[in-house]
């Protein structure tokens, strides 16, 4: 067999749309040499995994295939993606009081096997699953990351680089606090070429003058719920921001992400998890960017951390 040079291992458990597509961009962009994919309906990770190994011929020879919480025990990280999806008329408290049932059930199952694994979770409620399961699991904060932000974080980008007419990666702004109705664009220290927006759009030769900050914000919110109306479900982009974790991770990269963990004391937030920009390497989060940003900045910040801890009471109530 032509065995692959690559090392590392990846589970992944939830083998839908999310988990899939999470599967099939790491193994395209060459990652890692073994991806296990579990879920409860043990077919559909077997059919994934058999799906995907069918087009190794034209790839190389990665061992992608589907498996039980054991596989845990020598995994580089843990990708959380299972959840249930919101039924007509139940309430998001409902739907996250049953997520977080499924999370804790898929944390104890990992801890029986993995001894100092890195969970990266994407299931939402991302931020309030990513609180529960670092405490469920009792790693250390550094090493339960949520993608959190950095889908939005990426979205804001694309939607500025559009409206710029400038290629995204030179494009640099961040979503920080919830993945959700109360993120915050850090417009304060947002530029292009080290330009903050004022000062670019002053000489930009399409003299639209300003960017509606504010529309623009909207527009990233509420792009997921767009792409669930257009198509019914979102897994692209996370698959993309989702690599990008793993890649930062499995190539000990130090790269600025912006993930969810459960704070400290950043900005006066402690005991709720939400995203900041975030030095990823190896082992986790290494630590936080504390990027100045404007008073008002500050305090949307930690409003959205109140929502969460507010939504957290409610659902332990
Ligand atoms: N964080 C983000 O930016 C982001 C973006 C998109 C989707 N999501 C979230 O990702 C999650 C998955 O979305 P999806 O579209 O893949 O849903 P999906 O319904 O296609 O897949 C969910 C999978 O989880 C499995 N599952 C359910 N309970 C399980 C358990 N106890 N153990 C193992 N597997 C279990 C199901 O069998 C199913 O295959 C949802 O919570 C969704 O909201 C997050």
């Amino acid at each position: 067999m032509n065995k692959t040079s690559l090392k590392g291992k990846i589970v992944i458990v939830g083998a839908g749309n999310v988990g899939s597509t999470i599967a099939y961009t790491i193994l395209m962009n060459n990652l890692v040499s073994e991806i296990v994919i579990i879920d409860v309906n043990k077919e559909k990770a077997k059919g994934e995994a058999l799906d995907m190994n069918h087009g190794l011929a034209y790839f190389k020879q990665i061992s992608v295939r589907s498996g039980e919480y054991d596989e845990c025990a020598d995994a580089d990280i843990i990708i959380i993606t299972a959840g249930i999806a919101r039924k007509p008329g139940q309430t998001r408290i409902e739907l996250a009081k049953i997520n977080i049932s499924i999370a804790k059930d898929i944390t104890k199952n990992i801890m029986a096997y993995a001894k100092n694994p890195i969970i990266l979770v994407v299931s939402n409620p991302v931020d309030i699953l990513t609180y529960i399961i670092q405490k469920e699991s009792g790693l250390p904060a550094s090493r339960v990351i949520g993608s959190g932000t950095t889908l939005d974080t990426a979205r804001l980008r694309y939607l500025l680089s559009a409206h710029c007419d400038i290629d995204v990666r030179n494009v640099h702004a961040y979503v920080i606090g919830e993945h959700g109705d109360s993120e915050v664009a850090v417009w304060s220290r947002a530029n292009i070429a080290g330009k903050p927006f004022d000062e670019f759009c002053d000489d930009c030769p399409k003299k639209c003058h300003a960017v509606n900050r504010q529309q623009i914000l909207e527009d990233t919110i509420t792009s997921g719920a767009e792409i669930i109306r257009l198509k019914g479900a979102t897994y692209y982009g996370i698959g993309m921001a989702a690599t990008r974790i793993v890649a930062a991770i499995i190539n000990d990269e130090k790269a600025v992400l912006t993930v969810s963990s459960v704070l400290g004391g950043e900005y006066n937030v402690s005991d709720v998890a939400l995203s900041l920009p975030c030095v990823v390497d190896s082992e986790g989060i290494e630590r936080y960017i504390n990027i100045r940003m404007s008073d008002k900045e500050i305090h949307d910040f930690q409003q959205s951390s109140e929502k969460i801890k507010q939504a957290i009471e409610e659902i332990n109530a």
